[in-house]
C-alpha cells in the first residue's frame, strides 16, 4: 500500500494541482490531499470551502484505481504524515525557481523524518506558470481565469466577489 500526502494551501485549487494529482494517481494507491490550516495567512476561501471545492473537482479527474481523500491539517507536515502512515510527500515543481524552496523543505522534512520521501512531480507545460497566487491576483483585477482553474472554482470566486 503506497500512500502519499499532497500538502498545500490550495487557495484555490488550480488545474496545475489537478494535473499533479492525476499523475500521482499513477504512482500511489492512495493520495491524501492535505490542506494546511494556517491562521496567520489571510486566505480567499476558508479551509472548509477549500476542502469542499477540492472534493467536488476531484470527482472530475482520472484517478484510476487510486483512492483520493481530502483532509485539513495543522502543525508539522512530517508529524501529520507519520500519523497517516504515509510513505511519501508529493510536491509539484513548475520551474527552477520553485526548486530552491522545495529542496529546502524536502531536506528539512528528511532531517525531521528520514523514512519519509519527497517526490517532485512536473505538471504539464500548459500549467507551468499557473499558481494560486497569480490566479487570485489577476482575477481580482478583472482578468479571465478560465482554463487555469476548474469551472467550479471560477464560479465560486465570482460568487464570493458578487459578480
Ligand atoms: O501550497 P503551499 O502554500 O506552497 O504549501 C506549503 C506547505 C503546506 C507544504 C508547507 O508550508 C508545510 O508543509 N507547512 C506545514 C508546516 C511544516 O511542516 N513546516 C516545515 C516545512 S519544512
Amino acid at each position: 500500500m503506497r500512500r502519499a500526502i499532497y500538502p498545500g494551501s490550495f487557495d484555490p485549487v488550480t488545474n496545475g494541482h489537478l494535473d499533479i494529482i492525476e499523475r500521482g494517481c499513477k504512482l500511489f494507491d492512495e493520495i491524501i490531499i492535505a490542506v494546511l490550516v494556517n491562521p496567520e495567512k489571510s486566505s480567499f476561501f476558508s479551509i472548509e470551502e477549500r476542502c469542499e471545492i477540492l472534493g467536488e473537482v476531484l470527482k472530475e479527474i482520472d484517478r484510476g484505481d487510486c483512492r483520493v481523500v481530502v483532509e485539513s491539517f495543522r502543525g508539522l507536515l512530517v508529524q501529520y504524515a507519520a500519523e497517516r502512515k504515509a510513505n511519501a510527500i508529493v510536491r509539484g515543481i513548475r520551474a527552477i525557481s520553485d526548486y530552491e524552496y522545495e529542496l529546502q523543505m524536502a531536506l528539512m522534512n528528511r532531517r525531521l523524518q528520514p523514512e519519509l520521501e519527497t517526490v517532485f512531480m512536473m505538471p504539464a507545460e500548459a500549467y507551468s506558470y499557473v499558481s494560486s497566487r497569480l490566479v487570485k491576483e489577476v482575477f481580482q483585477l478583472g482578468a479571465r481565469i478560465d482554463g487555469l482553474v476548474p469551472a467550479l472554482v471560477e464560479k465560486r470566486m465570482r460568487e464570493r466577489n458578487g459578480c
